[in-house]
Formats: structure tokens, C-alpha cells, sequence
């Protein structure tokens, strides 16, 4: 996100620099996929890039925002909020749970932009609704308090614009630490910065594959885990998540279990473990050790969660024989971005390569990127 592009363009509308610049980054996640709706644990970290709104306030009770990526603008009333789709669903929805939550919000006018791509399950959805949190709270003098921000910011995604997320994207973009990935419980959300080691960089490897399917998908795996915990508590009793289930106790009454159901719950199960063991790896600084766990991951991700597809595969056969460290699908699945672990000083080269593979094997118009862990969702001032 370019803030001299916001600020020029803010000037060229409103004929003054803007107060200030809300901004909330796109996140990878590293390892622990699927794992949030089963009460579990997820490594995510913030990228370089972000959605930036650059904003002043307005004495009345109305929001107008211009998107430079979309070419439109909105302007609607706080009083009156009434679309629940596209990006303007996620302003609204925002909106409406932060008044719901009984804060009293006032308006502003703005210019939005964002250098996460869009639809390629990098999160941009969750940048621009913490993004637009940072912008209401800034103007309403809001207490900006990261995790119940976060929680606001998925409400307005579950409840308002009716995609049923888990808590990942929201807490990375709201409580991301730079140079750092945020080890996530999904349980009580407490955070725990993990610091990326110096040697390390994660490359993104756009599959360019649109995710059509995701939205049905991933309520059928969600289902689908609620309903493995259904059938192992007669015999695990008090088990209220696939999280309170270690792999041993699934393989000991797997039989509860129809074998795809079963299959599903063993992805979970096994993810878990690996994000423990993710973090001790990332704190010995072993990224050979990461690498084995994110490739582990993306086994696990194809066989028993059936998230990934050919051209994701592809991407992570590419990047080990390139020379990573690991990599995996990231995100729901169904198309969109993997990642790799490489060496800081090979990254480059490997994202040239494996994007000049792909893209001549596939036809396709993939893309990659390298990036470092980034800051949390904030407000820049502009002086
Ligand atoms: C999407 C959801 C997250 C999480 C991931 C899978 O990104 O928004 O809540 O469930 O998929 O790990």
C-alpha cells in the first residue's frame, strides 16, 4: 500500500491532507490450517502489504469512501446500513458490529487502497475490515483494544456478510507483530509472538486458481468436524472440540468414525501437533525442522482435509526441488496462494523459478512475492 498514492489522491478530491492513514496488513499463515474452528492452534504472520484508508472526519453521521481498486464509491448513512455484499458489505458490516456492540460511532470521508491481492486467500477481506475498524475508532475516539476488534471484525464477516470464517485472519491483522508470527490459541485467543528467524524469508506463490468453491467447501469441513466430535463423545466425554482430542485418542476410537469423517478429524488433530512443534523448531531457529512440518501440513491438507488441487501441489513439488526449506497451501485451500520457507539470500531466485515453472506448465498467470512478518492493524498520522 502506497501512502504517497492514498495521500495524493485524498488531496486531489478533498483539496486538504487527509488526518490521518488507517491501515491493517494481509497475512500468511505458516502452519496450524483448519485448526480455528476447532477451538485449535495457527501460526500466522502479517505481510508487507495492506489496505491503507486515508480519512478525515465528517461532522455528521454519514461515511464516503472511494476504493482505487474497485472504482466506485459509497456513501451511506450510519443510521441506515443496508449492503451486505462486496467490499462495501465489509464497511457496512463493520459498522454494524461496532454499533451493535454498542459504540457510538461518527462519520468520515476517504480514499481507500490496497496492495493485497484480492481473492487469492491472503486475507484482504480481514485487512480492509480492520482497516475500517481502525478508521471508525479512530474518528469515534473508540479504545482500540486488538483482540476484541478482531472479534467485531469476524462478527461482521459471519453475521453481515454471512461467510462463516474462523478467528485467524481478523487476530493476524489486528495483533500481527513485525518480524515476528503470532502463535494463536483459539480457545481463549491469547497470542504468543514467535520471532522469525533473521537466515529465513517466506516466498508467496500466487496459483492464480480462482477460489470458486471455498465458500461451500469449507462449511462441509466445518460440518463435517462438528460432526467427529458428535460421534467420539460417548467415548471421550468432555471433549467439546477436535482440539481436546489428542492423535493417540482418535486412533483409539477411530472406529466411531466413517472413514472420510475420521480422515478429517485426523488432519486437525495432527495439525495441532505440528504447530507445537513448529513454534519449539522456529525458537531453536531449526528451519529444516519447519520445513518438514509445513510439508507434512500440505500432505495432510491434500490427503485427509482434500483442500488442495493439482496446480497447489504443483507449486509445493516446485519449491522444494528449487531448494526450500518446505512449503505448503495456505489459507482455506481451493486454489489461491502457497507458501515456501527459504533462505533469505535464495528467495528470490526460488520465487523466479518456481512462478517460471508453473506458469509454463499450468498456462496460468501465477504469480509470487517474497515478504517479511509485518506490523498490526494502526492509524499513521499524517504530518
Ligand atoms: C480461512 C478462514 C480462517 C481459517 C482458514 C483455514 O482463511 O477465514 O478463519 O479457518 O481459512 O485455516
Amino acid at each position: 500500500m502506497s501512502t504517497e498514492r492514498l495521500t495524493a489522491t485524498f488531496f486531489d478530491r478533498f483539496r486538504e491532507w487527509p488526518a490521518v492513514i488507517a491501515r491493517a496488513p494481509g497475512r500468511v499463515n505458516l502452519i496450524g490450517e483448519h485448526t480455528d474452528y476447532n477451538d485449535g492452534f495457527m501460526l500466522p504472520m502479517a505481510i508487507d502489504r495492506a489496505v491503507g484508508i486515508a480519512l478525515r472526519p465528517r461532522p455528521d453521521r454519514r461515511v464516503r469512501l472511494h476504493s482505487l481498486d474497485f472504482h466506485e464509491t459509497i456513501d451511506f448513512s450510519l443510521d441506515a446500513l443496508t449492503a451486505h455484499e462486496g467490499w462495501a458489505g465489509y464497511v457496512q458490516g463493520v459498522a454494524w458490529a461496532l454499533q451493535d456492540a454498542g459504540h457510538a460511532l461518527r462519520g468520515w470521508e476517504g480514499v481507500m487502497a490496497g496492495d493485497v491481492p484480492i481473492g487469492a486467500g491472503l486475507s484482504s477481506s480481514a485487512a480492509t475490515e480492520l482497516a475500517v475498524a481502525r478508521a471508525f475508532a479512530h474518528v469515534s475516539g473508540l479504545p482500540w483494544d486488538p483482540k476484541a476488534m478482531a472479534l467485531l471484525a469476524q462478527r461482521a464477516e459471519n453475521q453481515w456478510v454471512g461467510v462463516n470464517c474462523g478467528i485467524m485472519d481478523q487476530l493476524i491483522s489486528a495483533a500481527g507483530v513485525a518480524g515476528h508470527a503470532l502463535f494463536i490459541d483459539a480457545r481463549d485467543l491469547s497470542v504468543e509472538p514467535a520471532p522469525m528467524p533473521e537466515q529465513a524469508r517466506i516466498v508467496v506463490l500466487d496459483s492464480a486458481v480462482p477460489r470458486t468453491l471455498a465458500g461451500t467447501a469449507y462449511n462441509q469441513r466445518r460440518a463435517q468436524c462438528e460432526d467427529a466430535v458428535r460421534r467420539l463423545q460417548p467415548a471421550l466425554p468432555g471433549i467439546k472440540a477436535l482440539r481436546d482430542v489428542s492423535p493417540d485418542a482418535l486412533e483409539a476410537h477411530r472406529d466411531l468414525l466413517p472413514p472420510v469423517i475420521y480422515r478429517r478429524a485426523r488432519h486437525v488433530v495432527t495439525e495441532n501437533a505440528r504447530v507445537w512443534a513448529s513454534v519449539e523448531a522456529m525458537g531453536s531457529g531449526d528451519m529444516a525442522r519447519l520445513g518438514e512440518l509445513m510439508l507434512a501440513s500440505h500432505a495432510s491438507l491434500r490427503d485427509d482435509y482434500a483442500v488442495s488441487g493439482p496446480e497447489l501441489d504443483l507449486l509445493v513439488e516446485l519449491a522444494v526441488h528449487a531448494g526450500a526449506w518446505g512449503a505448503r497451501l495456505t489459507g482455506a485451500g481451493f486454489g489461491g496462494c502457497a507458501i515456501a520457507l527459504c533462505r533469505a539470500e535464495e528467495a528470490d531466485a526460488i520465487a523466479r523459478e518456481v512462478i517460471g515453472a508453473y506458469n509454463g506448465r499450468t498456462g496460468r498467470a501465477g504469480y509470487a512475492f517474497v515478504t517479511s512478518p509485518a506490523a498490526d492493524a494502526q492509524v499513521l498520522f499524517v504530518v
